[in-house]
C-alpha cells in the first residue's frame, strides 16, 4: 500500500485537480491519500470533505490551532499506513507524472528515501523565480556541508517531494523538529548518513492559484538548523537564533553610536545609552519575530515584554564586569579569554532569562 501525504494551507482551488490527477496515475496500486490541512480559511478542508464522499481512500486531517509545513508532514506520516509514503505539495507545483517513477525506484533500488529533485540535469524547473533559484542553490550548498558525507552527491535537500520507506525511516521521523519547511533536511540530518537515498528528476511547475507560504522566518529557521547541525546539535535551536540576533545587535549599537556621534554630534556619554537601548530594542523585536515566533507578543504585551527584556538585559552588565574581572584575576591573565568568558555567561543569562521571563513558555 502507498500512502500519499499532502500538506495544505489555502489551496482550495489546487487540491482537487491534484487529487484527481494522482488517482488516475496510481489506480493500479492500493493507496490512500491523506490531506493535512491547517483549517485553511479559504475552505480547503470543506472542499476535500466533499470529495471524500466519492472516494473513501481519501482522508483528511484538519488541524485546529496548529500550523507549519514540517509539522503537518510529520502528522500525516504518523497517521498513514502504507509501506511506502509519498509526500508532495498540495499546490500542484510538483507535477504528479513522476510519482510512479519514485515508487518504482524506492521498490527496486532498495532505497530508503527517494527525493524528487528540482536540480538534476534532467529536471524541469519552471516555477522558481531567479531569486528563489539563487536562494535554493545557496541553501543546498549549506545543507550539503552540514550533512553526512554519504549524502554529498544529492542535489535537492529541501525538496517538498519525497518518498519514504516507512520501516527504515520511522525512528527518525518521530524525532523530527517540526518548525519551518525543512522536513527532508531534518530527516537526513538525524539519520547521519545511515539511509540509502536516491533522487529522481522532478518537473517543478508554476503555482496555479494562491501564494507561497515561504517567508523570511522560514529562511531564518533553516539557517539556524544548519548551524545547529554544524555544531553537532549541542545548543538548542532557539539559543542559536538568540545568539545570532545578539550579533546583529552589536552592529545596531555600533551604527547608532556612530550616527549620533558623527552626524548629530552627541558626546560619548550621551550617545552610548541611546545606542545600547536601541540595540536591545532591536534584539527584542527581532527575537519576537523569529526566535520566539510561536510565543510572539503583540499589542500591549509587546511593550511590557520590551520593558522586561530591557531589565533582563541590563542586569548582566554589572555581572559581566564582575565575571570578566574574576576570570582575569583567578583563571587566566589573558584579557581576550576573560572577555569571551564574560560574554558567554551574559549570553547564557540573557537567553535563559528571556525565554523564561519575557516570552515565558518553554526554554
Ligand atoms: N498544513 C500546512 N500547514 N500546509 C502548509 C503550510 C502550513 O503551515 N505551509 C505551507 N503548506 C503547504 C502548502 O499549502 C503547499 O501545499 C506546500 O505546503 C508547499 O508550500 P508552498 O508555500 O507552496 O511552498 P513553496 O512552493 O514556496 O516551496 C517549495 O519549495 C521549498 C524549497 O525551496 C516547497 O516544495 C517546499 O516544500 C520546499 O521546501
Ligand atoms: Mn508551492
Amino acid at each position: 500500500m502507498i500512502s500519499i501525504v499532502i500538506p495544505t494551507f489555502n489551496e482550495v482551488q489546487n487540491i482537487i485537480p491534484l487529487i484527481k490527477n494522482l488517482i488516475v496515475l496510481i489506480s493500479d496500486f492500493e493507496y490512500e491519500i491523506i490531506v493535512v490541512d491547517d483549517d485553511s480559511p479559504d475552505g480547503t478542508s470543506e472542499e476535500v470533505n466533499k470529495y471524500m464522499k466519492l472516494n473513501n481512500r481519501i482522508k483528511l486531517i484538519t488541524r485546529i490551532g496548529r500550523s507549519g509545513l514540517s509539522s503537518a508532514i510529520k502528522e500525516g506520516l504518523i497517521f498513514s499506513q502504507g509501506k511506502y509514503i509519498l509526500v508532495l505539495d498540495g499546490d500542484g507545483q510538483h507535477h504528479p507524472s513522476f510519482v510512479i517513477d519514485m515508487i518504482n525506484v524506492i521498490k527496486k533500488k532498495k532505497s530508503d528515501i527517494v527525493i524528487g529533485s528540482r536540480f538534476l540535469n534532467t529536471s524541469k524547473l519552471e516555477g522558481l523565480s531567479n531569486k528563489r533559484t539563487l536562494g535554493s542553490n545557496i541553501s543546498n550548498k549549506l545543507a550539503r556541508i552540514s550533512l553526512h558525507r554519504n549524502y554529498s552527491k544529492l542535489t535537492d535537500y529541501l525538496s517538498g517531494c519525497f518518498c519514504l520507506d516507512r520501516e527504515k525511516t520511522k525512528k527518525f521521523i518521530r524525532k523530527i523538529e517540526i518548525n519551518g519547511f525543512k522536513f527532508l533536511y531534518e530527516l537526513l540530518a538525524l539519520s547521519k548518513g545511515d539511509l540509502e537515498v536516491n533522487e529522481v528528476p522532478l518537473i517543478f511547475k508554476e503555482r496555479r492559484f494562491g501564494n507561497s507560504k515561504l517567508d523570511i522566518a522560514i529562511v531564518w529557521d533553516f539557517l539556524v538548523s544548519i548551524i545547529h547541525n554544524l555544531i553537532f546539535r549541542l545548543l538548542p535551536r532557539r539559543a542559536i537564533s538568540f545568539g545570532l540576533v545578539g550579533i546583529s545587535g552589536v552592529f545596531v549599537q555600533l551604527f547608532i553610536f556612530s550616527f549620533l556621534v558623527e552626524i548629530l554630534l552627541f558626546d560619548f556619554y550621551r550617545a552610548l545609552p541611546f545606542a545600547i537601548v536601541s540595540a536591545a530594542t532591536s534584539n527584542f523585536l527581532i527575537n519576537n519575530q523569529v526566535t520566539f515566533r510561536s510565543e510572539r507578543l503583540k499589542n500591549s504585551a509587546l511593550y511590557i515584554g520590551l520593558f522586561k527584556f530591557l531589565i533582563v538585559a541590563s542586569l548582566p552588565v554589572i555581572a559581566n564586569i564582575g565575571i570578566t574581572t574574576a576570570f582575569y584575576r583567578y583563571i587566566t591573565a589573558d584579557t581576550f579569554i576573560a572577555q569571551i568568558a564574560g560574554i558567554a555567561i551574559v549570553y547564557a543569562w540573557n537567553y535563559l532569562a528571556s525565554a523564561s521571563f519575557v516570552w515565558k513558555k518553554s526554554i
